[in-house]
């Protein structure tokens, strides 16, 4: 998969893209990451990207012709792609979202900076705008970063191990169960016995339920994605869980 980076400060990419999984995928040519400079395509003889606003008001506007120069430049460089702008004013991005880009061949991010983007970037060229969340950042670049790590761990092979990325939190639209390793007991605290069993039915379901738990505590608005096997619904009755989980569904539309 390819992506590409449209942002005034590409320095900022050098330590994720060099460290851990991102680094291995890009070793072995699962992913490739074009860093851009939008400097590059300014024309002035100061190279500005950036502008006052129109109508008067505070800081500046990321001018429109560097920036569509560089995406114009960029596109013929590769195959067809979608174009995300980083912005406070998209969808907010998560887990279905990072699935669903996962699926093209090719991102290009285009980073904000200063106060945005001049708006007929947006509407020339833009496909799709992600929010990160409801706070605002000084740029585009962590929101860049966010998704380049969170899609390419769903890229077939990436993660190394078979398909964990099956098993994470949100993957089915629940939290993932509590998770220990050794030392068994730690500061007086042992772990729950029936991983000790060695009986992988018994561990799957006791999986299942905690996860279910964690998701009825924590975020149970969640469970109205979820749909349960006859197995699994069978398990939540056994367990006394069905009427909470019932109640969950009730109270957020499932
Ligand atoms: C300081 S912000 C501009 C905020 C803008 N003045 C506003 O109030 O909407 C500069 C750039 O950072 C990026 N950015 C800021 N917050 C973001 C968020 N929550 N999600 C994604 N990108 C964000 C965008 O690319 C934005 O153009």
């Amino acid at each position: 998969m390819l992506f590409d980076i449209l942002t005034i400060f590409p320095g900022m990419f050098a330590s994720p893209l060099r460290e851990g999984i991102i680094r291995r995928a890009i070793e072995q040519g699962r992913i490739t990451v074009n860093l851009h400079n939008i400097r590059d395509f300014a024309t002035d003889k100061h190279r500005m990207t950036d502008d006052r606003p129109f109508g008067g008001g505070e800081g500046m506007v990321m001018k429109p012709e560097p920036l569509v120069a560089a995406l114009g430049s960029v596109r013929k460089q590769g195959g067809p792609g979608r174009v995300i702008l980083l912005s406070p004013r998209g969808r907010t991005y998560n887990q279905r979202t990072a699935g669903r880009l996962a699926g093209y061949e090719r991102l290009l991010l285009v980073c904000g900076r200063y106060e945005g983007v001049d708006e007929r970037v947006r509407r020339c060229c833009i496909d799709e705008e992600i929010s990160l969340g409801d706070y605002i950042l000084t740029g585009g670049e962590i929101g860049a970063m966010v998704i380049v790590d969170s899609v390419t761990r769903l890229l077939p092979g990436v993660l190394g191990c078979g398909d964990s990325a099956r098993n994470d939190t949100f993957s089915r639209g629940m939290l993932k169960h509590p998770q220990y390793t050794r030392p068994r007991v730690f500061e007086g605290m042992e772990i729950p016995e029936v991983l000790l069993s060695g009986d992988h039915a018994e561990i799957e379901k006791y999986r299942f339920l905690e996860s279910v738990r964690e998701t009825l505590k924590r975020r149970p608005e969640l469970l109205a994605q979820v749909s349960f096997t006859a197995g699994e619904r069978k398990l939540l009755e056994k367990s006394g869980l069905m009427t909470e989980v019932a109640e969950a569904l009730n109270v957020h539309g499932g």
